[in-house]
């Protein structure tokens, strides 16, 4: 990725709806933030949120890094979604499904309320949820899932959603993790054109160490047959219509857990991202306003799974709260041809859509002149999310799909950063392709160097988060040190610890902020998060490894693929091997996970004191000539007969 010279600027059209029409507005914002950090967000939280109680002090920085916002404020995240919008907009659509078989549903403020609340008495009266509890939730891309998670948010239970691609081990992890009382899922949905099971997932999970787990509650969507446990599973169906829609929102306090996400990190272990109620729908609700600009009429759409975090803020609570109308496509973009997206845009009259730099490449590649077919002319905004778009994907995403009129947002944020950070402003900032450009109002990165000094231009460097913000994480769930040592252990700032990202980038001489990618041992495979020690876990259970070490390696569709470095206990047959490694890793963590190269090598590069050098394998395995210094390996000679094993 090298910063390209092109600068392209916001066409009248947009300036003129755009809610922030100029960078001289932009810095306006910026620096009312900076001038007076609280008083910035005190008038947007009082702005944007209906508190059932007002709060009494912005920020408590005394047990920082666990900062709390809008102290002793009461809200309820569901009422900030729905109820509020009732009056004015209840019979405005708030979710467009459409399934992949093609069935499709409107459902209204109205509709999805009543809905949530039926869901919301359900949990409580029939499954005994109460404030606080968690609920996993392991669900296909259906209206269902946001109902269940605002039914969650309405009783204060706490969720916990699953990414639909984890295997039964994983679920069961967090399941326990979480000490979850009850899951939410379904027979199962539709992936291309297949019938994609979940509850045998479940039913696998729950075998095992689960104890917690006091029912399952199950949306009937594929209508495959499923096995049955009585007493434990139960239809939502069956259920749901006994409901009145009639619940009453739980008080919550502004830090009370509204739902926790699990994503990886560096260690085999991942960790419960622990968000919160006002702070998080704050940011999510003024992310929507500043970033995709959205205005009353507005058709939004973002292609991400919610099982993410992105679909997280970007599907559900974003949207909901700011009363636009979102799309939820339940498929893959590649069903039955690779036009079915553009086909959507064109249907719903979609003007902002929002995606990942991998879909883009995907889509490229499938079927380049394919949004040529279909009219896209309602599009206004285009988004990316996920990973560093680099700029052959952006100026095409720019040219076929915006028509050379829509300015792409690419929003550098993270799980634990609840929304957006850095992004352009649509009808502001000039982008160029490939930069998430600058920090949003009253958001403070700096890219540091190791000794904690601000970088100088084009110099590498860490990125952190100066100062707290109110959507940040506020904990790992039940491992508080772990958030210490994690996000506020690597960099200070005037002798505080400060967040740390796990991205590297630089600023560019225009001071443009270019993300390099992680700088910690997390892989991004087609925008889902992996940490290679998780995967190595998987491999090293395999009977006859001994020893294994895995790097991501570039790829041209799903930006980094995985590659493993495997030394066995035993010779064994190869093709065999390969596949019962690839198994265990599915089995372990889920089919993103699997290894897309497998490299039995005679032993790992490591330093006298043992470390592997994860820098050596991953040039080995682009097919790099070493010039790094080896002469500190335990055995220098290993490069070589790696490179060697690589040739076989
Ligand atoms: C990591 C966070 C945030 C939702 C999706 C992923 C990378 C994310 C960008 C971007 C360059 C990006 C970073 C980050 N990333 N967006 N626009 N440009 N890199 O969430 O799974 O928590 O992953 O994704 O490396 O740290 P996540």
């Amino acid at each position: 990725m090298s910063p390209s010279e092109k600068v392209y600027n916001p066409s009248k059209e947009i300036v003129k709806r755009a809610l922030i029409k100029s960078m001289d507005e932009y810095h306006k914002l910026y620096k009312e933030a900076e001038d007076d950090f609280e008083g910035f967000w005190d008038r947007l939280a009082k702005d944007k949120i209906d508190w059932i109680k007002p709060y009494h002090k912005v920020l408590d920085e005394t047990s920082a890094p666990f900062y709390k916002w809008f102290v002793g404020g009461k809200l309820n995240v569901s009422t900030q979604c729905l109820d509020r919008h009732l009056d004015k907009r209840g019979d405005k659509t708030a979710i467009l499904f459409e399934g992949e078989p093609g069935d499709k549903r409107a459902i209204t403020y109205r509709e999805l309320s009543n809905e949530v609340n039926k869901a919301a008495n359900l949990l409580k009266n029939q499954f005994n949820i109460k404030k606080g509890d968690r609920v996993v939730i392991y669900m296909p891309m259906i209206p269902e899932l946001p109902v269940a998670m605002l039914a969650c948010a309405r009783i204060g239970a706490i969720h916990s959603v699953v990414f639909g691609g984890f295997s039964a081990d994983s679920l069961r992890d967090r399941i326990i993790d979480a000490t979850a009382k009850l899951v939410i899922t379904a027979d199962g949905g539709h992936r291309r054109g297949q019938p994609n099971m979940l509850k045998p997932v479940v039913d696998e999970a729950l075998k095992d160490s689960c104890e917690s787990i006091e029912n399952v509650l199950i949306v009937k969507r594929n209508k495959e047959k499923v096995n049955w446990v009585d007493g434990r599973d139960h239809w939502y169906h069956e259920l749901i219509n006994d409901e009145s829609n009639v619940c009453e929102p739980e008080v919550m306090d502004s830090e009370d857990p509204l739902y926790l996400l699990y994503t990886s990190g560096s260690t085999g272990k991942p960790k419960g991202i622990q968000h919160s109620q006002a702070g998080y729908i704050l940011w999510a609700q003024l992310t929507m306003e500043w970033v995709f600009d959205i205005q009353e009429d507005d058709i939004y759409w973002c292609s991400a799974d919610i099982g993410w975090v992105t679909g997280h803020t970007y599907i559900l609570y974003g949207p909901l709260a700011v009363g636009t109308t979102t799309v939820m496509y339940e498929g893959v973009p590649v069903h039955p041809d690779p036009g079915r997206w553009w086909k959507m845009i064109e249907d719903y009259k979609v003007n902002q859509f929002y995606t990942a730099p991998t879909a883009i490449r995907l889509l490229h590649k499938v079927g380049p002149d394919e949004p040529g077919k279909y009219d896209l002319s309602s599009l206004k905004i285009l988004g990316t999310v996920g990973e560093p778009i680099n700029p052959d994907a952006w100026i095409w995403y720019h040219e076929n799909v915006g028509n050379k009129k829509c300015p792409i947002v690419d929003t550098w944020w993270q799980t634990e950063t609840g929304g957006h950070m850095l992004s352009p402003l649509p009808g502001a900032t000039p982008t160029k392709p490939g930069s998430a450009t600058f920090p949003l109002p009253g958001i403070f990165p700096e890219i540091m160097d190791e000794n904690g000094n601000k970088v100088s231009a084009n110099e590498k460097g860490l990125l952190c988060i100066v100062k707290p913000w109110p959507s940040m994480l506020r904990t790992i769930w039940g491992d508080p040190d772990r958030y210490v040592s994690n996000y506020f252990s690597r960099a200070k700032k005037n002798g505080k610890p400060v967040y740390f990202t796990g991205d590297g980038s630089i600023y560019d001489e225009d001071g443009y902020i270019w993300i390099t990618g992680r700088v910690d041992d997390v892989l991004n495979v087609s925008g889902h998060r992996i940490g290679t020690a998780e995967i190595e876990s998987a491999i090293g259970h395999h009977p006859d490894v001994a020893e294994v070490a895995v790097v991501g390696k570039p790829d041209a569709i799903k930006g980094e693929s995985i590659f493993a470095y495997v030394v066995l206990k035993t010779d064994h047959p190869k093709e065999t091997l390969t596949a019962g490694i690839k198994e265990v890793v599915t089995k372990e963590i889920g089919p993103m996970a699997r290894p897309e190269n497998i490299t039995y090598v005679p032993g790992l590069p490591k330093t006298r004191s043992g470390k592997i050098m994860r820098r050596l394998l991953r040039s080995v395995a682009k097919g790099e000539t070493i010039t790094q210094d080896i002469s500190t390996l335990e055995d220098p000679t290993i490069v070589g007969k790696i490179q060697d094993s690589m040739k076989h």
